[in-house]
């Protein structure tokens, strides 16, 4: 029995040495360690000895296994470092001196459309503001008259964080922080507030051509002494024909926001058909492009404004739509895709 351990290792010892790749190695441990291999066989074959044998026999065995396991490992270790040594020597030699490629990178179709429009809000008096992306319960939803168990919840599902914060489903988030911000030169020195503040929005929602969980809006509010609904549609229109380099007609439907009393959504004449009607606009002449509507006395009254003595409008626009709308995008999931080929054509000039 002894000769068959014997031979069976210098057989190992053998083919191990000459193992060039790890697959190759991988046969070997299989054929020797493996459940059907020589060394568990030798181990089986050991019911026909007699005990003194068997102890014998198996404590070689065991040695012999325990060797070969730890050869096997060694093996290894050596070939994938020669692997490694094999595939750093074939890389091609990084040349620092070599000119950079002329293909440069361009700016997002969304970044593009909040820059104009941040720049025609800008140009009509408004404060263009930043805000964070993780927002508290409060923010989102409590200032602006959500309160918990609110139905309007369930349409803004999101991502939660453990302390209780939340990724903001809404650029309305930010306002009652901006009528805190702006509230004394409101009260003091007869300053309307008038601020725009852009972001990205989550919303833990199922995707597709007109739905994402990431997308971007523009949120508008002018609070003052008598601003009312007439200031809104003049700031919309403006806003909206110098974006899109023409008149645009808007029209306002009723429309539900539990921050804003009355509540609007404000439509634009299609820009396809020119209001003839097509498949973009379900042949009705308007897309649907923006809510609004006159801040709700609560809303006011939980930034620190009293709703007797001021009042205000707000609007939260889809930046991705109106992104898609300029530039004919058809499928909103390419707005994210990151592929560059898509997305530079916008622009050649970073
Ligand atoms: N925050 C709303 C949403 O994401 C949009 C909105 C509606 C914003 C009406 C407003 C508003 O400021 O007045 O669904």
């Amino acid at each position: 029995m002894n000769d068959k351990i014997a031979s069976l290792k210098s057989q190992f010892e053998e083919q191990l040495a000459n193992v060039l790749e790890t697959a190759q190695l991988e046969e070997i441990r299989v054929a020797y360690l493996g459940k059907k291999g020589s060394i568990t066989d030798l181990l089986k074959g050991m019911k026909d000895l007699s005990n003194e044998e068997k102890k014998t026999f198996g404590q070689h065995v065991n040695m012999f296994k325990a060797e070969a396991t730890e050869k096997i490992g060694a093996k290894m270790k050596e070939l994938k470092e020669l692997q490694i040594k094999k595939e750093i020597e074939s890389m091609p030699v990084f040349d620092v001196s070599m000119p950079a490629d002329t293909a440069r990178g361009s700016y997002h179709p969304i970044t593009l459309v909040q820059r104009e429009c941040e720049r025609i809000f800008k140009s009509m008096g408004f404060h263009v503001e930043d805000y964070s992306e993780i927002v508290t319960d409060y923010e989102c939803f409590e200032s602006l008259n959500i309160p918990k168990h609110h139905p309007a919840r369930d349409m803004q599902d999101t991502y939660y964080l453990d302390n209780g914060q939340l990724l903001k489903t809404q650029t309305s988030a930010a306002q009652n922080a901006i009528y805190k911000k702006y509230k004394d030169d409101l009260i003091n020195k007869n300053i309307p507030i008038k601020a725009v503040f852009p972001g990205r929005c989550f919303r833990n929602e199922a995707t597709d051509a007109c739905h994402e969980n990431t997308f971007f809006q523009m949120e508008g509010v002018m609070v003052g002494k008598d601003i009312n609904i007439s200031n809104l549609i003049f700031f919309m229109k403006t806003m909206l024909s110098e974006v899109f380099q023409r008149d645009i007609k808007v029209r306002l439907r009723p429309g539900f926001f539990p921050f804003v009393e009355p509540g609007f959504e404000l439509d634009i004449n299609c820009l396809i058909c020119g209001g003839e009607g097509c498949s973009s606009c379900k042949h009705s002449g308007w897309l649907e492009l923006c809510p609004c509507g006159m801040i709700h006395p609560e809303v006011l009254k939980a930034g620190g404004i009293d709703p007797e003595e001021y009042t205000g409008f707000a609007f939260g626009l889809g930046l991705t739509r109106l992104a898609m709308m300029k530039y004919g995008i058809k499928d909103l999931r390419d707005l994210n895709s990151g592929n560059l080929k898509a997305m530079d054509q916008f622009t050649d000039d970073m």
